[in-house]
């Protein structure tokens, strides 16, 4: 039998052990030397979740304050960098944007999304480049937003005789919030599917179901943060809500393809659309690309589904927002006001109705829509991006796969970028050049870079004239200590509707 002396044994485990401690400290070296921004102290599980509040964008504002503006989170599972200054979103979205153009997946979407075929959600990729550019070159631009012009001059010419109508059957305040809403639902209605769904009995239906599905979006699913608990989804419900809406929707879109297939009977009949001005809405536009192969690839009638969908939910919510918001700004300043309406009605003249070639005339009214973006970006913290490799910004490193919210609300009130940030001034935009199309990153409401806003122009022409045209048409008065407080959810409306009295001028 073979027996070693108590030196030698000693001296093994002497090797062995340096030996685990050399592997040990290289095997863990190349975590530990990377710099990470700053960062809370997490808790397991949850991460940095509790954090986040009722108002994400006004914790995560306040956890800035500390920790910078870029610092790390961790939203359950996944790290996440929250950027808070201009010149981190510009490292971002414009430096560095090719690499963190992805979205990170939300499996809602995904399922009420065909598998996220739409523009939106979809990952980062072919797909997306191929949407995207049916989107930007035929759907949204600059062209094809002019050819929609008679639709919103006739849509803000009804909301204006609804609220005279309003007004003349009793001096009771006006819900101007919900006049809004359906002033937007109705000109996308419109533009996408060729006619309005607020009349008849296809209204209730299709207004629940958008408002489910709006809900189902703004929702905290936990499955998207600590993927284990997903079971939970199928107790509470959510899973089979998710699965109704998606089936509802796919019902009702599905429809809404069909009658214009067989309204088109194969071509594009200029006279038959029902948008009321003799042009193709969206739907006809996509099937057409789709039937004439005019992208140069094909396309699935389930990616023109999704395509749509987005429309509506990028698109309504968001706009009829800001104008309320605007308005409500408006209202808690009355010279403001003042100021807007000499400016409008001046420009107006003797003419009844205001077009949308007297906007270029109205430079006030541009920078009120701007200073009202500025403090009420719809979407205050964008949509959320991710990650597709290694990189290093502002000197910290960020690893693949990491998800990125930009603020852009913390950014727009930034005491080192504005002066009285958190002021209504519209004035503060005179002379100065700065715009939200995604190139001055003090203020980017839509977003910027190759994930940036398609829709602003869209979105923009609808705001402008809604709030000339009714501060052409009334003065109003709010109700007293008009409430400002802000409603939680991915989109920020006011928690209380905007109520008025409007007197015609
Ligand atoms: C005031 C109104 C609007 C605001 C504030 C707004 C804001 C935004 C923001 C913040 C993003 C994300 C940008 C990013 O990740 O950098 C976005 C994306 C998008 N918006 Fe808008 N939006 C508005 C209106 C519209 C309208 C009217 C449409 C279409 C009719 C639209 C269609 C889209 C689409 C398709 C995307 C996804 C782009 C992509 O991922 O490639 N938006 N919007």
């Amino acid at each position: 039998m073979i027996s070693f002396s108590p030196f030698i044994v000693s001296l093994v485990s002497f090797v062995l052990f340096i030996i685990f401690l050399y592997k040990w400290y290289f095997n863990r070296a190349p975590t530990a030397r990377k710099r990470l921004p700053p960062s809370p102290r997490k808790f397991p599980v949850i991460g940095n979740l509790h954090q986040l509040g009722l108002y994400p964008h006004r914790s995560l504002q306040a956890l800035s304050k500390r920790y910078g503006s870029l610092m790390m989170l961790h939203l359950g599972r996944f790290p996440a960098v929250i950027v808070s200054s201009a010149d981190a979103a510009r490292e971002i979205l414009k430096n560095q944007d090719l690499i963190f153009s992805n979205r990170p997946k939300s499996s809602i979407l995904d399922k009420v999304l065909y598998g996220s075929k739409d523009i939106a959600f979809t990952p980062y990729g072919e797909h997306w480049r191929q949407v995207r550019s049916i989107c930007v070159l035929q759907l949204l631009s600059n062209k094809r937003v002019q050819s929609f012009r008679h639709i919103r001059e006739e849509e803000t010419s009804l909301m204006i005789a609804k609220i005279r109508h309003s007004c003349s059957s009793s001096s009771s305040l006006i819900n101007l919030s919900d006049i809004l809403v359906a002033l937007t639902n109705d000109i996308i209605c419109r533009v996408a599917l060729g006619r309005k769904y607020s009349d008849g009995e296809d209204s209730t239906k299709f207004e629940s179901m958008l408002k489910e599905i709006g809900e189902l979006i703004g929702i905290f699913n936990v499955e998207d943060y600590i993927p284990w608990l997903k079971w939970i989804n199928t107790i509470n419900g959510l899973n089979a809500r998710v699965e109704k809406s998606a089936k509802l929707l796919d019902e009702f879109l599905s429809d809404v393809v069909e009658e214009h297939r067989n309204r088109k009977q194969g071509k594009t009949d200029r006279n038959g659309s029902k948008n009321g001005g003799g042009g193709p809405d969206l739907v006809d536009i996509l099937l057409e690309v789709q039937r004439e192969n005019k992208a140069g690839f094909p396309i699935e009638t389930d990616t023109i589904k999704a395509v749509i969908f987005d429309m509506f939910a990028a698109g309504t919510d968001t706009t009829s927002t800001v104008l309320e918001w605007t308005l409500a700004e408006l209202l808690k300043h009355p010279k403001t006001m003042e100021k807007l309406q000499n400016e409008v009605r001046q420009v107006a003249g003797n003419k009844s109705e205001i077009s949308e070639d007297d906007l270029e005339k109205m430079p006030y009214l541009k920078a009120a829509m701007k200073e009202s973006l500025r403090l009420h970006p719809p979407i205050p913290l964008l949509v959320p991006r991710e990650s597709t490799q290694d990189s290093k910004v502002m000197g910290y490193d960020i690893a693949v796969g990491t998800r990125v919210i930009v603020n852009s609300w913390a950014i727009a009130r930034d005491p080192m970028m504005w002066e009285n940030p958190n002021e209504f001034n519209p004035e503060r935009f005179f002379n100065t050049g700065i715009d939200f199309k995604g190139f001055n990153f003090e203020f980017i409401p839509f977003g910027a870079g190759r994930r940036g806003c398609p829709g602003i122009i869209f979105a923009i022409g609808v705001d402008e004239l809604a709030l000339a045209k009714l501060v052409h048409k009334f003065n109003f008065v709010a109700e007293k200590d008009l409430d400002m407080t802000e409603a939680p959810g991915s989109t920020i409306h006011k928690k209380s509707p905007l109520l008025v009295v409007a007197t015609p001028h």
